[in-house]
């Protein structure tokens, strides 16, 4: 008894080993020998290639965890009317496949393998937001590592709904949602993590992105929120990718021209009534605006109310304004030189009172002329003055002479107050525009 004990312990011992060396095999599905010398054998992932129908999971109770990132390399473009963001981006998918695996030391080294994609499960990872079916395209490959990790890249080209505010606009910045989001499998059987870091793929995204379009990538940030769709849960992924417009192009085009022709506007009161230039000017200035406008037209969006929009109907309406302004003083002007009316004590009084605070801009000068006498030479019209006139309006207590140039001078100060009027207008909605553009 005390001489079989070695036999027993040996006989343990091996089949210890035996079981461990079993055991071992069991591990790797998928037998690689040969591989080094005659090339990759199909058989050997026979097994594996007609599991594809099915999610591989050795119990169906596990859900698959499947890690995600992207990289976004194009912003091709951003529809205001549609409301619609088309972007291109690399969509990284990582998941295990459990009945891969296979000894790497036997197979002559070889770690990593490529598969063509059709062979294998995919997760039916899609982008909520998207408005077009997938194109993803034929023929794409997968990389598998020894130990069942499954490495599956693909371009999407997505145009996603997203709620764009162009109030702002040129100076807009816009935050667009992507959700990533599995189709069928719910948090039962699918969970989706994250394979880079958030900022990792807002810094990669940013080197890459090639357009040098209109829009410039400002951020990436993520949210997880699961979406319960009736009784069952889904899990998601939301990215939310804040871009900004360049708004040089317009700035150029539209603001700068635009601002020009309102400051042209605003210079031409400082063109002499009497001459007869000034409507005929503004006319033509407002002709040249509508033109601009009309031309210009087709660099707004198409949709919604932009500051920008509200702005150019502010500048087409001052210019109106100051048109009608101008009609309004070459009708004061000829009624004074022509036939003037006796003009009422309050409106003389007023004047006297109003011409105390004048002594700027267009009325200075006709001051200056009232004051030395010069008045009526000056005037066309008033020649013809004939004594027997003069008579009839020194009975009103005026001479016509007198009366002749308190009408002008009436119409030079009106001129003048609305003049100021019209800069003070001017200022103050291009400061109220400017201010909202920086908020
Ligand atoms: C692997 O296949 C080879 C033949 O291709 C066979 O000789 C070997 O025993 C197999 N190994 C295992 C562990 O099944
Ligand atoms: C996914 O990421 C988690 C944590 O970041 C990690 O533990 C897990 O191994 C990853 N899974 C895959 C399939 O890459
Ligand atoms: C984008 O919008 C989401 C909510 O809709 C918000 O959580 C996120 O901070 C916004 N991102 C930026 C950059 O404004």
């Amino acid at each position: 008894m005390v001489r079989e004990w070695p036999s027993v312990r040996r006989f343990f011992l091996c089949l210890t080993i035996n079981l461990l060396l079993q055991a071992k095999a069991d591990t790797f599905t998928i037998n690689c020998s040969g591989f080094d010398q005659n090339g990759l054998d199909p058989t050997a992932f026979q097994s594996v290639f007609s599991k594809k129908a099915f999610r591989p999971v050795t119990n169906q109770n596990i859900p698959t965890r499947v890690n995600i990132s992207f990289t976004l390399s194009a912003i091709l473009e951003v529809d205001a009317q549609l409301q619609l963001l088309t972007s291109f981006l690399w969509l990284n998918m990582i998941w295990d496949n459990p009945f891969i695996s296979w000894d790497a030391k036997e197979c002559g080294a070889i770690g990593k393998l490529t598969v063509t994609a059709e062979n294998l499960w995919l997760p039916d990872i899609f982008i909520v937001e998207s408005m077009d079916v997938d194109h993803t395209p034929e023929g794409l490959s997968a990389i598998l590592t020894n130990d069942g990790r499954i490495q599956y890249n693909k371009p999407m080209r997505v145009t996603s709904i997203c709620s764009l505010d162009i109030f702002y606009f040129p100076f807009d910045q816009q935050n667009c949602t992507l959700t990533f989001s599995s189709f069928l499998y719910t948090v039962d059987d699918m969970l989706l993590g994250m394979d880079k870091e958030v900022w990792e793929i807002a810094e990669t995204s940013r080197d890459i992105v090639r357009t040098q379009g209109e829009w410039v990538l400002l951020g990436i940030n993520k949210a997880t929120p699961k979406l319960s769709v009736g009784s069952s849960l889904f899990d998601q992924i939301m990215f939310y990718v804040a871009i900004r417009r360049r708004p040089i192009l317009y700035v150029i085009n539209l603001l700068v021209p635009s601002s020009f022709l309102i400051a042209i506007d605003a210079l031409s009161f400082y063109l002499p009534t009497e001459s007869g230039n000034r409507a005929p000017f503004k006319i033509t200035l407002l002709l040249g605006y509508n033109v601009f406008l009309f031309m210009t037209n087709k660099l707004l969006p198409a949709s919604g109310t932009p500051l920008i929009s509200v702005y150019f109907a502010l500048c087409l309406s001052l210019m109106v304004v100051s048109l009608l302004e101008t009609i309004f003083i070459t009708y004061l002007l000829h009624m004074a030189t022509t036939q003037p009316p006796p003009m009422p004590q309050w409106l003389y009084f007023l004047l006297l009172h109003c011409d105390s605070l004048q002594n700027c801009c267009p009325a200075k000068l006709w001051k200056k002329n009232v004051n030395q006498g010069l008045t009526s030479t000056h005037l066309p019209g008033l020649k013809e003055l004939g004594p027997k006139e003069t008579e009839v309006s020194r009975n009103v207590g005026w001479t016509k002479a007198q009366q002749v140039d308190l009408w002008v001078q009436l119409g030079h100060v009106t001129d003048t107050l609305l003049f100021h009027l019209y800069l003070f207008f001017l200022v103050t909605s291009i400061i109220t525009v400017i201010i909202l553009w920086n908020t």
